[in-house]
């Protein structure tokens, strides 16, 4: 039963007061400060969790880095296990966490479901993959002027503790893409989860431990990110950060952690470009479910299109006609929404209010959509966009999309490579092979031809350049990021 698995993370008072895991124990913090997690549905609250203070977070470390040895010590096979388990219960607990998922940001049913069947999927990917992670040896004779002998033998070994910050858009999902690897390559890992989303973060964490992660290997360090950021990131404990977030946060992280490892997937604007031989429908139907999927609010989603004033004409009139099918703002419980339902806060919808306004008196012409009520944004379609305005400059997590004009796609590829986002960007053409020429030109993480910007399938590589991350993601790329070489070089005595 969830509730006898999930009893001891909170007190169970309506709403709950969730705890925090220092390890070994889930409890409150002694500061007795709480945060409430407050539903983007109707704002009622989910529940409170636990702001620590610094010595709670000192303590969370300090057990990750003595049980880390004894972990990395103890044999693939049963980390493997353990490993796998929590993706068995993580299918097991599926109504649940989707329920959670729903109330604590936001996203339908369908999403949640895909959140959590993909978390199980990336988890048990993780644990098989890892068993093929292999060492190596090299001799000295290969490199001029050295003779047979002197061999190098590489293994792959754990960085130590593995700060692990996770966003409130896939909280439980990019809470386990840094769990599961970091665990299997024998680190131990220390969560900070988002605040809104922070809640079905706990609960995964309760279920790696339940799963036989020994104490210590795991913990939560719980509180505003300002507050836990400042203490924790740059924390002699922490060996190495992996975070998701927005472009802002990770820069300034990035500049605390100093000379960590780092693995950051951060904002994009994420552009299409639609060359003239596309196939308009598919053009449009993949920009229109890129832009206001999950309201908008996913790094991978499409900020801004790339066209010719004649073809944008086309593209924008079939994007219009397209929505009412395949769009429909409204209480993401309500099987009539579809795509678009709040954003995760008044506080976020009043900011992507503000780009829209802003950009409108700048010149932008608004052809659908634009107003606010609450945590609502409508779904809006913007066009007679430049690239400094605004709504596109920075990253709007929200559902809109703007169009820009080119007089060539030389240019597309010009106002892409200069945002100071690269996460991923789109070409539509029916031209394979000019989609491939064109992807060479732009200098973003990854190019999707004939399809919308997206992190999976979740083996593939995926990263960005410029603000939007350092560092690469996907299965074995993250097993890799999350452990280093050890080389041992044996001397042959002369
Ligand atoms: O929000 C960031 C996620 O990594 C994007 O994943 O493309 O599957 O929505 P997604």
């Amino acid at each position: 039963m969830p509730a006898d698995f999930f009893a001891d993370i909170s007190d169970q008072q309506t709403p709950p007061h969730y705890f925090y895991f220092d390890g070994s124990t889930w409890k409150p913090s002694a500061t007795g400060a709480t945060v409430e997690v407050i539903s983007p549905i109707d704002g009622s609250i989910v529940g409170t969790i636990p702001m620590l203070s610094s010595q709670e977070m000192d303590t969370a470390l300090l057990r990750a880095t003595e049980a880390q040895v004894s972990w990395e010590a103890t044999p693939m096979n049963k980390r493997v296990g353990i490993v796998h388990l929590a993706a068995d219960w993580i299918r097991h607990f599926q109504d649940y966490l989707v329920a959670l998922l729903i109330r604590e940001v936001g996203k339908s049913k369908d999403e949640a479901k895909g959140e959590i069947a993909r978390t199980a999927d990336l988890i048990d990917y993780f644990a098989d993959e890892v068993q093929s992670m292999r060492g190596m040896t090299l001799d000295s004779d290969n490199f001029p002027g050295f003779e047979k002998g002197r061999i190098a033998m590489i293994e792959r070994v754990a960085h130590g503790t593995v700060l692990a910050i996770a966003p409130f858009n896939y909280p439980v999902n990019l809470t386990a893409s840094k769990i599961a690897p970091a665990l299997l390559m024998g680190n131990s890992v220390v969560v900070k989860p988002p605040t809104q989303g922070g809640i079905s973060a706990l609960h995964l964490v309760r279920i790696f431990e339940k799963a036989g992660v020994p104490p210590g290997v795991i913990s939560t360090v719980t509180g505003t990110g300002e507050v836990v950021g400042e203490h924790v990131v740059s924390h002699p404990m922490v060996s190495m950060v992996a975070f998701t977030g927005n472009s802002d946060t990770g820069v300034a992280i990035a500049g605390k952690a100093a000379m960590k490892p780092l693995l950051f997937e951060c904002g994009g604007n994420n552009p299409v470009v639609v060359m003239p031989d596309a196939d308009m429908v598919v053009a449009a139907r993949e920009i229109i479910k890129g832009a206001f999927a999950y309201s908008g609010q996913r790094c991978t989603g499409i900020k801004y299109v790339l066209t010719t004033p004649a073809i944008r004409e086309q593209l924008v009139a079939l994007v219009l006609k397209t929505m009412p099918e395949m769009v429909k703002m409204g209480d993401p419980r309500s099987p009539e929404t579809k795509l678009v339902g709040p954003v995760i806060s008044e506080e976020a919808a009043i900011k992507i209010e503000q780009a829209i306004l802003a950009s409108v008196k700048n010149g932008a012409k608004c052809v659908i959509g634009g107003k606010r009520n609450k945590a609502m944004i409508e779904p809006t379609v913007l066009t007679n966009v430049v690239p400094s305005m605004p709504i596109i400059a920075k990253e709007t997590f929200g559902p809109v999309v703007s169009f820009v004009d080119v007089s060539s796609f030389d240019e597309a590829a010009v106002i892409i490579n200069r945002s100071s986002y690269g996460l991923q960007a789109s070409v539509f053409t029916k031209d394979e092979g000019s989609g491939l020429v064109f992807a060479k030109k732009l200098n973003v993480g990854s190019v999707q031809v004939n399809g919308s910007p997206q992190r999976g399938p979740d083996h593939f590589p995926f990263l960005g350049v410029k603000r939007s991350g350092v560092g690469v993601q996907g299965v074995r790329y993250s097993l890799e990021a999350m452990s280093r070489l050890r080389p041992v070089v044996l001397n042959k005595p002369q």
